[in-house]
Formats: C-alpha cells, structure tokens, sequence
C-alpha cells in the first residue's frame, strides 16, 4: 500500500526523474525501529562551520529550539553541542514549487520527514569519550572539540546524565548555579576552579547581580574554596535587606551565623554587627586620591599638587593638608607648588574629612581594621557595610585603603612562607561593585584592585568583581577575569567586552541578546567547560533551607543562639576574639 502511495506522489513530485528514491527509503525508515528519543542523524558538516542533521520524520521541528542541547553518539567520542539553527529542507525543489494543499492532510502527512524535512545545525561545544574507551580523555573530563562525528551518527536531545557528565556530578566544590533556560536539570559550576582566578558578574541594573552574587558567596563559604571580603555598598550582603518587591532577603549572616562577620562604616548603624570601622587620614596614599579625583573633581594639575604635598608634606600630609587652622600659604612654605592650587586642593580634601569614619589620625589598633584583617586571616567572612555612606567617594576609599593593607599583609605572609616562615594566608575573595570605577584603564594602572586582577592569584588574592558597565574596565584586566556571568545587558559596547577574546562569540552574542532582563544569565570561562545560558537559581526560602541542610553535614559549628539564630553572638565574639590580628601577625607593628 505505501509503495503504491510512493509511487503516486513520486510521479507527482519528482516527473521525470529518479523515482523519488530518497523519500521512498525514508518512507521505509518511518518504519524502522529507532530510539524514542532520537533526534536525528547527522548528514553532513564540519568542525569550523558546524554540523548539520536531518531531523527525524517522528519529530517535530516545532519541539526543537536554538539553544537547546544535544549529543551525538560518534563511534569514540560522545559530542555534546548545542543548537545554533533549525531550518525546513526538502529533497526535491519540485515540491517547494507546487506544494501539498493544506487540506491534503495524507499528502502532508506521507511527505513530512521524508521529502520534506527539517534540519539543525549544530555546533560541537565539548567531546567526552565513550564509556568504556581506552581514550585518555576518559580520565580528563570533557574536552574541547577537535573533530566531529562520522556520517550518520545518531543526535540525542541531551538528559541530566549528559550534564553531570560536562558539569561533573553533585560535589562540595561543585555548586549548582542554576539550570539551562529549558531544562530542568542542574548546572554546576566548579568552585576550586572558581576562585583561582578573578571573576565578574555583569548585567544591567535589576537584572540579578546582587542574588547571584549572594549565591556565589553562598557556595563558595560552604565549600570552603575561598574566604570572602565583601565591600557591600548598599547593605545587602551581611544582614536582612529588603527587595525590589519589597520581600525580605536573608544576607549571609542570618544563613551561616558566626562563620560571617558583619562590620561597618556607619557609627548609627542600626543593623546588628561584630564592630565599627573607621580609620584615619595618616592611612590615605597618594594613589587614593588619583583613583578619587573624579569624585573629588580634580584635575591633573591639583592630582599633582597632591602628590607633591604627600612627598613634601611627610606621612602627616592628609591631616596637615585638611586642617582648617592652616593656611595654603604656611603650607606653602613647605610644599613649594602654587598657592592657589594648594588652597583649591585643601577645600576639595575636606570631602573626605567629612566622612564620618574618617578621623585626622587612628592607629592601627583602634582602627577595627586589625580585627577585620585577622577575622579574614582567621578564615571567617567579612561583609563591610557601608551604612549611609552609600556614595561611590566613601566606597572607593574605603574598599581602596582597606584592600591595600589587606594585599601588603597577604603579600608579605606568602613571601615568608616561601621562606619557610609562616603559613600562607588563605585564598581570600574580595567582592567588589561598581569595579568599572577601579578598574578602568586609567585607574587600573594605579590601585591595588587593577594589580590584584592582574597577578592572578600569586599572592591568594582574587577579585569577584559586579558591575553593570564592562566596557569601563580595562581590557587587560577583563582578559584576566576567569569566569564572567553575565546578566541582560543592553548595550552592545557592554556585550562585546564581556566576549572578547572569547571563541565562538557570533552564537554566544545572540544566547546573551536573547536573555530575559531578570534571573537569567550566561555563564563562561575558567569554572565551567563550556558557555552556558542559565535560569539562575532562586535565592530563596528553598535555598535558605538548603544552606541550612548544609551546614548542619559541616563538622561542629556553633549552634547556639545569636542575634541571626545560629552560632555564637558575633558582637560578643568580636570583643573578645579567640585570636586577634597581633596573634596572627606577631611580627607587624
Ligand atoms: N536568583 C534570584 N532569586 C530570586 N530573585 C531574583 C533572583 N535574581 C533576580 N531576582 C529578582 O530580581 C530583582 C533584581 O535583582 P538584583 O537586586 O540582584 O538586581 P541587580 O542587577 O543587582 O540590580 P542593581 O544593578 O540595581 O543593583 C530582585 O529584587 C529579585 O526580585
Ligand atoms: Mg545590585
């Protein structure tokens, strides 16, 4: 009967030629027996322009989207790839001219898949050797793609097994970050690898940086791979904060208790904390004031005059400089530049004498920074909020004074372990936002951040850097940063900063255009193997409950009560710390 059928709607379709050989096989395919979740095969293709399949005649075109994933089954290696087209194909150009009618419903229905088809294209991301393979591969993971598989090898929609076999399977380095934007199935992002290197979380404003932040200092406290600093400029990291949608959102401190340590700026804090910072003019460098000077609106000629002051001013020349009672003609005596400049200079310092966690001069030991220094030496967390000093001119010098005296302790303990003195500091993550406004070029060159990002992590330093403006950051620094996750952005001067250098970024392009403008997110670089769009987790009730899960598998933390309901009293903790910074630094005065 379908031979005759075939014979029919050949003549039909293919006058004059070759009876319709091609259809007639696939009519005789429709009744092979295949596996039910067969895609397709692959008919032909390359490793540069990609491969591309014949959709199966028992699937619909309309079930397969761009940027699902797939695997094709090769004889050596499994591929795992993704979806970068699909597209409607026939076999003979006749029928494309003198289509069935609609209502010709057995037509339709004998040609579909066989004459008329539809095809993907698909770009190999990954190779994984089959099980059982000799291949050294096997051992190694996923790697990069090097060449394809044969002719007619059979394309799979790719499952869970497929994932944890790219992503590796459930692991406390292993930290779910989200899931592929039509699956349900993980997508873990490998922690140790993480925080190796310096990473950006990019998006445009309300997209999810700050939850997906919170998620990635969330894993990476579980799993131990880092001890973090956050800068936190508007209070959302530490304590209970409030959303968007006016919902509370848990910071750290209420999900891992004493484990994270709370200080702030803001004397009239009301949020509960282990202790105020302040610190005092004699901390401020010459090099806080020119990654300040848009703030402070300087120009080059005052920068300069600022430099002269600290080099002829001596160690005091901050105090002496903004202190009202003298004049730019008595410190003129001294600093020998133009008057008027000095006094120009000294009314625009007054800026930063004003803020409230600035005194003329704090020693060391006053200051908290010691304590905060060694809770982070200690190994536990450290969120500084900013209180109301939520302006950039008090978050760029704090976060800059304070970096540095952290970055000159790491550097020098790991100096001394190299000799064999000492341990080394533990790897230390400092989460910073706004990083354009540190980390462009010209401030790049001068701050302790742009150095950070650019030795690596030789001194078990790295940066996790937010922002909304990538193409504000230095290109040699954005080279550096290991893994981006980038949010909806919308301009595109910000998407090809967040691709550059990335290979394959045409496709990618368009995953990142196409995201939604809230909780989704493309992932790439150092963490994962491969470029990934994701629904990003909820940072949620759900997850709070799997934190504390969690945390009650870690070996004895404290359990009693606190201001946050687990651990001891942190506030208590901080005055009388088990080992404060001189315990662990004996030698610095
Ligand atoms: N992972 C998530 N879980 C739960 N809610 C989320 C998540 N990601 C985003 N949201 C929702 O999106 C809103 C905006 O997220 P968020 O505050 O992180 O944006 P943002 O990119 O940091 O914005 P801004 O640049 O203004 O700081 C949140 O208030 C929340 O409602
Ligand atoms: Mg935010």
């Amino acid at each position: 009967m379908l031979t005759a059928v075939a014979g029919a709607l050949a003549s039909r379709y293919c006058s004059g030629k070759r009876p319709g050989a091609s259809w007639v096989r696939g009519l005789r395919g429709k009744g092979a027996r295949v596996a039910d979740d067969r895609l397709g095969l692959i008919v032909e293709g390359s490793l540069v322009d990609g491969l591309s399949a014949r959709l199966d005649g028992r699937q619909s075109i309309e079930d397969v989207r761009v940027g699902q994933f797939v695997r094709i089954v090769g004889k050596k290696h499994d591929y795992f790839c993704l979806v970068t087209d699909v597209r409607l194909d026939a076999t003979n150009r006749d029928l494309l001219a003198d289509p069935p009618q609609p209502a010709d419903a057995f037509t339709l229905e004998v040609l579909a898949g066989t004459t008329a088809y539809g095809a993907l294209a698909i770009q190999p991301m990954l190779m994984l050797a089959r099980d059982g393979s000799d291949d050294a591969s096997a051992q190694n993971g996923p790697l990069p793609v090097r060449t394809i598989p044969p002719h007619f090898a059979q394309v799979f929609t790719a499952v869970e097994g497929d994932f944890d076999r790219v992503f590796g399977e459930e692991a406390d380095h292993r930290f779910e970050i989200g899931q592929p934007l039509d699956m349900d199935v993980p997508v873990r992002l490998d922690l140790t690898r993480f925080v190796e290197r310096s990473n950006g979380v990019f998006g445009k404003s309300g997209t999810g940086k700050s939850f997906l932040t919170r998620l990635l200092l969330c894993g990476t406290i579980l799993s131990g791979a880092a001890t973090n600093l956050i800068f936190d400029m508007h209070n959302e990291y530490g304590s209970t904060s409030q959303s968007d949608g006016g919902y509370q959102v848990k910071g750290l401190a209420p999900l891992f208790g004493s484990r994270v340590q709370v200080y702030t700026l803001d004397r009239h804090s009301k949020t509960t904390n282990n202790g105020v910072i302040r610190f005092g003019l004699n901390e401020i460098e010459i090099e806080d004031i020119e990654l300040l000077a848009d703030e402070l609106r300087l120009n080059a000629t005052a920068v300069e005059t600022a430099a002269l002051c600290e080099s002829r001013l001596g160690k005091d020349w901050m105090a002496r400089l903004t202190d009202e009672g003298v004049s730019a003609a008595e410190l003129n005596e001294t600093v020998m530049a133009h008057e008027a400049s000095i006094a120009a200079l000294q009314r625009k310092l007054q800026m930063i004498r004003r803020l409230s966690f600035i005194e003329p001069h704090v020693s060391q030991k006053d200051s908290g920074l010691d304590l905060l220094i060694g809770a982070l030496a200690n190994k536990q967390h450290v969120v500084l909020e900013f209180g109301h000093h939520s302006n950039l001119l008090a978050y760029m010098l704090a976060a800059n004074v304070i970096t540095r005296r952290i970055h000159r302790e790491w550097t020098r303990r790991i100096e001394e372990s190299k000799q064999g003195r000492g341990q080394e500091p533990p790897q230390l993550m400092i989460t910073i936002e706004e990083a354009h406004k540190f980390l462009n070029s010209r401030a790049a060159d001068q701050t302790i951040f742009g150095t950070i990002a650019r030795e690596l992590r030789k001194y078990n330093v790295t940066l996790l850097v937010v922002d909304q403006r990538p193409s504000g950051i230095d290109d040699e620094v954005l080279s550096q940063i290991g893994t981006r996750i980038t949010c909806a952005l919308n301009d595109d001067k910000h998407i090809d900063a967040v691709l550059a250098g990335v290979s394959g970024a045409g496709h990618l392009r368009a995953i990142l255009a196409s995201l939604d403008s809230r909780q989704q997110a493309m992932i790439l670089g150092h963490a994962v193997p491969m470029p990934m769009a994701l629904r990003t987790r909820s940072y949620d009730q759900t997850f709070y409950e799997w934190v504390a899960q969690a945390n009650s598998k870690r070996p004895a933390a404290s359990t009693a009560s606190t201001p946050w309901g687990r651990g001891p009293d942190p506030v208590a903790a901080s005055l009388t710390p088990k080992r404060g910074y001189k315990d662990l630094f004996p030698n610095d005065d």
